[in-house]
């Protein structure tokens, strides 16, 4: 039986939030109502927990600096120790990777075309960390393996938002083409709106992240086609961070490239199993959303 995905998760990174865990806050005033949010997307992944994650997200010039700038970076490691700028590196497990369906993946989605930057060795930063917490708490281990997707949103230029989903394409593909009976979920991460530096500094959309959501689950690729520009423009410098989560979008079973629409067996969109907004974390947005296939 081949490997499935079965849902996608899509959540903010604020690194306040992992302190806040780290530090035992979580239920002082500030951070109580936000967490109590969290609460729904945590109870189902208790029932859901995959086999394996393919976490999207972005480093911030922790783990890669500006000697290299890869695109779309793939991890293909054993596992990944925590790094982080400002507080430092988290006190939190060791990420094991799973370096099969990584290498699964490699092949499959270059072979598709896509010029993935390979990576063997490199530490996690927030942009990882912070979501694997925020879905799974504070456990001894984490519950199950993660196979690292970094990309670049930092440093221009940034990828569109059409080559996000046709990644995100391309990697289903991989993934059903993986001969291993596997749950497997993929988290897009980073977001919502914020911008950390300049006179906009501390600019939150409301409005805009809102829409956002409600046209990532419902027109996923007229979403695509929004240029990076008005991401910066609407949701902040930081808010490009949003881009992301249309690779775990592509990836699910209604944006499946079919050659005749009426061939399409699971083009039923995905249930909303979970959606929160919440402001503020930080200087920062905070969007959750998971997204399951419909059985
Ligand atoms: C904040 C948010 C981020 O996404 C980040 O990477 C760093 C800081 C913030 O809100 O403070
Ligand atoms: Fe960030």
């Amino acid at each position: 039986m081949s490997a499935r995905i079965t849902a996608s998760v899509f959540t903010s990174h604020v690194p306040a939030i992992g302190v806040a865990i780290d530090r035992g806050k979580t239920g002082e005033t500030y951070w109580q109502p936000l967490f109590a949010g969290f609460q729904p997307a945590r109870a189902w992944i208790r029932e859901n927990t995959p086999d394996a994650v393919i976490l999207v997200y972005n480093d911030h010039a922790n783990a890669f600096g500006l000697e290299m700038i890869p695109t779309f970076a793939l991890g293909l490691a054993a596992s990944y120790e925590p790094a982080d700028e400002g507080w430092g590196p988290r006190p939190v497990p060791t990420v094991h990777g799973h370096p099969e369906l990584a290498a699964h993946i490699a092949h499959s989605v270059i072979q598709q075309d896509f010029d993935l930057t390979l990576v063997n060795e490199m530490t996690v930063d927030h942009g990882l960390t912070v979501p694997l917490s925020i879905m799974f708490g504070q456990p001894q281990a984490w519950p199950c393996p993660v196979v690292p997707l970094a990309v670049n949103v930092v440093q221009y230029p940034v990828p569109s938002g059409r080559r996000c989903l046709q990644l995100g394409q391309a990697i289903r593909r991989a993934v059903e083409s993986f001969d291993n009976d596997l749950d497997v979920q993929i988290w897009g991460t980073g977001g919502m709106s914020h911008q950390l530096q300049g006179p906009r500094a501390g600019l939150i959309n409301q409005p805009w992240d809102k829409a956002f959501m409600d046209r990532l689950i419902a027109d996923p690729a007229d979403l695509a086609g929004m240029p990076h520009i008005d991401y910066v423009r609407e949701a902040g410098s930081e808010g490009i961070e949003l881009v992301m989560w249309l690779i775990a979008r592509g990836a699910m079973s209604d944006c499946a490239e079919v050659a005749d629409p009426a061939e399409r067996a699971d083009s039923a969109a995905p249930s909303v199993v979970h959606r929160l907004y919440h402001v503020p974390a930080s200087n920062t947005a905070v969007g959750q959303l998971i997204l399951e296939e419909r059985p």
